[in-house]
């Protein structure tokens, strides 16, 4: 099975981008990790980070056909960007949402996401730990991860 790992606007300055909100984790060692956990379950695993959303809908476009399912931190897009999930629909992709902190627990405008209704699940409030924990539940909602499968 591959799956993509999408992350939206400003989260390349994870480490020192609001640490008290996000964390210390880089972007890199976040990856690291969830290349631990792919070969540990047996999936392949496409990264990608994007400050331009025409970009993140290319890139959602191109897994058709590539990946079985996303992980995605859309960042702000979350709340403003019908788009992104619309693309996630137009090539039938199952995604999982993740964010470090609870969004649901922020200020107001960060209360409402335009991804949620689309999702298979969503992480939320675990800092970088959540990328694992949307990894495993991804894999385990999908039925595992048998040889040879896309
Ligand atoms: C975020 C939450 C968003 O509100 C914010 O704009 C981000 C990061 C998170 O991971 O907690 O960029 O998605």
């Amino acid at each position: 099975m591959r799956v993509a790992v999408l992350n939206g606007p400003n989260l390349n300055l994870l480490g020192i981008r609001e640490p008290e909100i996000y964390g210390t984790t880089t972007l890199a060692e976040i990856e690291a990790r969830l290349e631990e956990v792919g070969a540990e379950l047996g999936v392949t695993l496409l990264f990608s980070q994007f400050n331009d959303e025409g970009r993140m809908l290319d890139a959602i476009h191109n897994c058709r056909g590539v990946v079985t399912a996303a992980l995605v931190n859309a960042g702000a897009w979350t709340h403003t960007s019908l788009a992104i999930r619309d693309a996630f629909t137009a090539v039938s992709l199952p995604y999982v949402e993740v964010h470090l902190s609870n969004i649901y627990a922020r200020e107001p405008e960060r209360r409402h996401s335009w991804l949620a209704p689309g999702a298979m699940g969503i992480i939320a409030g675990f800092g970088a730990d959540g990328y694992e924990l949307a990894l495993r539940g991804l894999v385990r909602a999908l039925g595992g991860a048998p040889s040879g499968a896309r």
